[in-house]
């Protein structure tokens, strides 16, 4: 098969993961026949340097003519990066949101499991992780606070920032719909993760999670307040099949599970909308303070294609591969530094990169 796949390499390590990553679907694509053309596109810090904008319009045009998108990490230090003294509109972080909103990508789905070879890297004690775990965080991505109306102005004198959280029923029943279908394909349990204690849209998001429920009646579903969540993710992460959760609270959670898996570097993902087509990238950010080291773990980036194989190509023998020859490299005991353990052998995300390709 002939695929066409837009890629981002950003900011900071994504360069350097999206190479590597491109090393592996060079290998794929080698072992199994097939041929993947890559077209780059710039967004992000790259962008605003080069065209004065995080994403051109032409950049998305490039985009949406592509089957899929590939992107590593989006923008830098932002403490001390001269890109967090313009406007909010025209930081990188504004490119990646444009992108999620023009390719209408609502579902983002964050795999986090524990592979048995990594368990000296989670910080959880033995006894709670015993046997592993499985989850799929499924995050609404193109609503609520990312998207509400937001504004800072004086008021009374006083300097006040307001953001708008915002959801509609059709944007819940939407990622609710895809969130009870992947469980149907997993172990048949949906736990809906929001604030309902407090918030309006929590209140609608529960109410019709319930009515999307009774389409579903083998999918066990349970809600659970944010907050509970985030401490059950440490106290028993194996009581998680899908977390159904709103854009902010999935953000947050997301980065907690990466880290109970062993790693940021671990999770990947993919965004969705109705369609075959899909962006995939890992979940963690640009790295500033590793980049240009050859110390990413380039691994998240590389599962993320192995998601848009199984996907957007519906290529599954070939992620297996990925999957495998990942698993397979975990095994051999070479490790990135995020993940290093002792007596495991200490590599760089080059060679993370080629040992992943030659086992594919
Ligand atoms: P980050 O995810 O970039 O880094 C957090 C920590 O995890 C750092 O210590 C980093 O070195 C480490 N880390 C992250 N990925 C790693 C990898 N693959 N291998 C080894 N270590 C890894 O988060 P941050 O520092 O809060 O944000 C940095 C920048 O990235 C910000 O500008 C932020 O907006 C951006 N960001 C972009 C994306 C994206 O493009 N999707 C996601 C998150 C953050
Ligand atoms: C992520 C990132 C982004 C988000 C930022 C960079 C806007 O943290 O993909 O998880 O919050 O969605
Ligand atoms: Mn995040």
């Amino acid at each position: 098969m002939n695929k066409k796949i837009t890629v981002i390499k950003g900011d900071g390590i994504g360069p350097e993961i999206v190479t590597e990553a491109i090393k592996v679907l060079d290998a794929v694509a080698e072992k199994f026949g097939h041929s993947f053309e890559y077209t780059d596109i710039l967004m992000g810090g790259c962008s605003i340097d080069a065209c004065g904008v995080p994403l051109t319009d032409e950049a998305v045009a490039t985009a949406k003519a592509a089957d899929a998108v590939l992107l590593g990490a989006i923008g830098g230090n932002t403490s001390t990066s001269p890109w967090y003294k313009l406007a909010p509109n025209l930081r990188p972080e504004a490119g990646l949101l444009k992108i999620r909103k023009e390719l209408g990508l609502f579902a983002n789905l964050r795999p986090a499991n524990l592979y048995d070879e990594l368990k000296f890297a989670c910080p959880l004690r033995s006894d709670i992780i015993e046997g592993g775990f499985d989850m799929m965080i499924m995050r609404e991505l193109t609503g609520g606070l990312y998207f509400g109306a937001r504004k800072t102005e004086v008021v009374d004198g006083v300097e006040t920032a307001v953001d708008t959280l915002s959801y509609n029923e059709d944007e819940i029943r939407r990622i609710a719909i895809k969130g009870f279908d992947i469980a149907m394909k997993r172990r048949k349990k949906v736990t809906s993760v929001d604030k309902a204690n407090v918030l309006d849209s929590s209140r609608l998001w529960r109410k019709v999670v319930n009515e999307v429920a009774k389409d579903y009646p083998e999918v066990e579903l349970e809600h659970m307040l944010v907050d509970n969540c985030a401490m059950q993710l440490v106290r028993d992460p194996k009581q998680f099949d899908v977390i159904l959760t709103e854009n902010m609270f999935g953000d947050i959670l997301s980065d907690e599970a990466a880290m109970v898996s062993g790693s940021l570097g671990m999770l990947a993902s993919a965004s969705l909308n109705d369609t075959k087509f899909g962006l995939y990238e890992p979940s963690h950010g640009s790295a500033p303070d590793i980049a240009g080291q050859d110390k990413a773990n380039p691994l998240a980036t590389i599962l993320s294609a192995s998601m848009m194989l199984r996907y957007s190509f519906d290529m599954d023998k070939e992620a297996d591969a990925i999957d495998n020859a990942v698993k397979q490299v975990l095994a051999e005991g070479y490790r990135t530094g995020d993940i290093m353990s002792e007596g495991m052998k200490q590599v760089g995300c080059k060679e993370m990169g080629s040992l992943v390709a030659e086992r594919v």
